[in-house]
């Protein structure tokens, strides 16, 4: 995962029993887990945190996460993936302890602002082998109030579930909300380095699949793309340029012409699955994960 800097308080992780070395330094407080530690204890189901091994065996014993769903409403489930969305002001202690991880995996502050004023969208999936509870391995957060279009603030897949098209699932959640708010929109910028290589492969594929499934028109315009994908204008253009299927010639209204062949020809490539799938309860589309 490229270059991890030195400035790191935190070597590693024990999220429930798996662990793993964290990318970036947090903010949990120095007087609980001192300035520099090797290794940090995370609960599983509250993300309560503790270096001692003593703490955290007694408290995965009592803690009230491993008998009840995870915070929040169910807002989406198919086969073995829910989706909770969680209000930060509501579950202010649990926000802050997700944040608190989800930091080590993130170059970028903001995920601290205030999260009474985030949503939290839990990725939560239901392990078959062994069976256990219910585990969130990923989340992203949403302003409550956004006025600059973005329909995602932090995404994260905790690293041992990456690239398995989780985040995927993430980001079509992400758009299918921004949706039925009838808001076009898409991720906070900057992204990061993940960031951008994950939604490069999602918006290109969701290009492909909309101007591939009309079949009547030969060209469109950029504007209609976006419409089409609820995607931003500039987040068309970027998944356009990368497939290289863009027109070199712009028209008099500033569009450009999209060559459905050589769409094709991408997905040839890359040999997606374009056949527009809906799951049963018509919420997303969206990938089956190689989990
Ligand atoms: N190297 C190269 N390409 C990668 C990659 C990696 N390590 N991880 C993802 N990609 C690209 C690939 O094109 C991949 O598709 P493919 O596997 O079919 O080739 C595509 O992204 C989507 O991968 P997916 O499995 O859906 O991504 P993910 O579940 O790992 O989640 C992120 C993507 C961004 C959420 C995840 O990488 C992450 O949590 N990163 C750390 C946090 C972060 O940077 N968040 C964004 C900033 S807010
Ligand atoms: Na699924």
């Amino acid at each position: 995962n490229g270059e991890k800097p030195a400035d790191r308080n935190i070597r590693e992780v024990v999220l429930g029993n798996i662990q793993f070395d964290t990318w970036y330094p947090s903010f949990y407080p120095e007087e609980l887990v001192g300035r520099e530690v090797d290794r940090l204890y995370i609960c599983q189901w509250c993300f309560k945190y503790t270096k001692d091994r003593t703490h955290y065996v007694s408290h995965t014993k009592l803690c009230s996460g491993q008998h009840t769903p995870p915070p929040g409403r169910e807002i989406y489930s198919h086969s073995l993936h829910s989706i909770y969305e969680v209000d930060g002001e509501e579950h202010q202690l649990f926000a802050q302890n997700l944040s608190l991880f989800a930091k080590l995996f993130l170059d970028n502050k903001s995920i601290f602002y205030d999260v009474t004023s985030f949503n939290y969208y839990l990725l939560v999936h239901t392990f078959t082998s062994p069976p256990s509870t219910p585990q969130i391995i990923g989340f992203f957060s949403k302003e409550k109030m956004s006025w600059d279009h973005n329909n995602l603030a932090c995404i994260l897949v905790f690293p041992p579930w990456q690239r398995k098209g989780l985040g995927k699932i993430l980001m079509g959640v992400s758009y299918e909300l921004s949706r039925r708010e009838d808001r076009i929109g898409g991720p906070e910028k900057p992204l990061s380095e993940l960031g951008r290589k994950g939604y490069m492969q999602f918006w290109q594929a969701r290009v492909a699949r909309a101007v591939l499934g009309l079949k009547s028109k030969s060209t469109l315009s950029v504007g209609e793309v976006s419409k089409l994908c609820w995607m931003l204008p500039e987040d068309v253009v970027a998944a356009l340029k990368e497939m290289g299927v863009l027109g070199a010639k712009k028209r008099a209204d500033g569009s450009a012409i999209l060559w459905k062949a050589r769409i094709r020809e991408w997905i040839g490539r890359y040999g997606l699955d374009v056949e527009p799938r809906t799951s049963e309860d018509g919420f997303l589309e969206v990938w089956e994960p190689g989990i």
